[in-house]
């Protein structure tokens, strides 16, 4: 077949389509969202006007963004309905299963199911922005066997998911720092789940359902999952003094290090020296160092041994350890941020749809016939 391109396995430097949403440029190390550079974005801006920049294209003024919140702070409430689902679900569930089952319920309870139409799903983004971290924290009060706390509408976003855990807010750098880790999860172009997402959209299937996939997509040990396996690694090791030794037996037994490595960025991810600050910062706050200590310890043995430099999941599993969340809750942090990046993106491929249809090539058995079911000997699958 002449007119088909091959492209190489898991399509690796395969450029898909255009995106004026973000750029991770490796050659220059850097991020920027809608052309604005991550860092500058982490420090002046709340997570909040990331959200707004991301899926409207610009930074919003001071009443476009009180209207914004308002409208978020009027949307974290979940349904009795919703609110009855998730303390339904099995506690051994992972909380991951939990957010993609509440983000389905969200759609299901949605009757403009079939309006794509822009505003629309503006609206229904900001349903799930807002519902998302409720359901995340009712999912673990849940589990832990704690009353729900309902969102506290003078908290700002990530305030008020600390609120609605914990029934505390911590201090402001905390917060700060989990903000910041907010703005960096928020979007990173062509990744797993938002092309799943976007695979989705092209079949002008609703907003939800994309968003229901892209979860699916994050959940895997190699992309979103990473940052919960940082931290269990970070707990094998268990000290300091055990890092390099650690390290040298896990390469030697050609493991994976999580929490290393990235398919775009070979010289190391931009978002890790913000996310490195900020991790310090908490364990200032909390007056903890040991996982920073151990962390340091096995990022200088790898780069030292494989030249693989740490990806964003490395600062931020520790990072939100700290902050009192359980392991398992660290991958639906990661959707309580990137559903910004997901419907942006969602929004830009329905503005300019065509359906997402790749080829394949067939390398099983030639064509042959049917032997009626009397007649068949095993057949050992070639
Ligand atoms: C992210 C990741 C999937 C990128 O994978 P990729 O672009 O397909 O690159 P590869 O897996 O082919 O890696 C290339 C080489 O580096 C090695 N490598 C890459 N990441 C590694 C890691 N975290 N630990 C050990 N070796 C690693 C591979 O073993 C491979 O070596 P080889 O050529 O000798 O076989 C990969 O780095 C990884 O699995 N990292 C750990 C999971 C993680 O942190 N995911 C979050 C990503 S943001």
């Amino acid at each position: 077949m002449s007119d088909t391109i091959r492209a190489p396995k898991g399509l690796a430097g395969v450029i898909a389509d255009d995106t004026r949403i973000s750029k991770v440029n490796p050659a220059t190390n850097s991020l920027i969202y809608r052309g604005y550079a991550v860092q500058d974005l982490c420090e002046h801006c709340a997570f909040e006007e990331v959200a707004y920049l991301l899926t409207k294209g610009s930074l919003p003024t001071a009443e476009q963004l009180a209207e914004f919140t308002a409208k978020e702070k009027s949307y974290r409430n979940l349904s009795d309905n919703l609110l009855a689902v998730i303390q339904l679900l099995p506690k051994g569930a992972h909380p991951m299963d939990a957010v993609r089952t509440a983000v389905s319920v969200l759609g299901m309870e949605d009757d403009r199911t079939w309006d794509s139409s822009p505003e629309t799903n503006d609206d229904k983004f900001l349903r799930m922005l807002a519902a998302i971290p409720s359901a995340v924290a009712a999912y673990y009060r849940h589990v832990s066997g704690q009353e729900y706390i309902a969102p506290a509408e003078d908290l700002g976003f990530s305030a008020n998911f600390f609120h609605m855990c914990f029934g505390e807010v911590p201090s402001e750098e905390v917060v700060k720092a989990f903000d910041a880790s907010m703005i960096l999860y928020a979007e990173h172009s062509f990744n797993a789940s938002t092309f799943t997402g976007r695979v989705i959209t092209s079949t002008t299937s609703d907003i939800y359902s994309s968003i229901v996939g892209a979860i699916g997509a994050l959940k895997g040990p190699l992309h979103g999952g990473a940052n919960e396996q940082v931290m269990h690694m970070l707990k094998e090791v268990g000290e300091k003094a055990k890092a390099k030794g650690w390290l040298l037996d896990a390469l030697a037994s050609k493991r994976k290090i999580m929490g290393f490595g990235h398919r775009v960025y070979r010289n190391g991810d931009s978002r890790v020296p913000t996310m490195r600050s900020y991790m310090h910062k908490v364990a200032d706050a909390t007056n903890n160092r040991k996982w920073v200590e151990i962390s340091d310890a096995l990022e200088e043995t790898m780069i030292a041994e494989k030249g693989i430099h740490p990806n964003l999941d490395f600062p931020a599993g520790p990072a939100y350890y700290m902050m009192g969340f359980e392991i398992e809750m660290f991958t639906p942090i990661f959707v309580m941020s990137r559903i910004t990046g997901w419907s942006a993106h969602v929004m830009e491929q329905a503005s300019a749809n065509k359906l997402i249809r790749p080829l394949s090539e067939y390398v099983g058995p030639d064509q042959r016939k049917v032997t009626p079911i009397g007649e068949r000997v095993c057949d050992v699958a070639e």
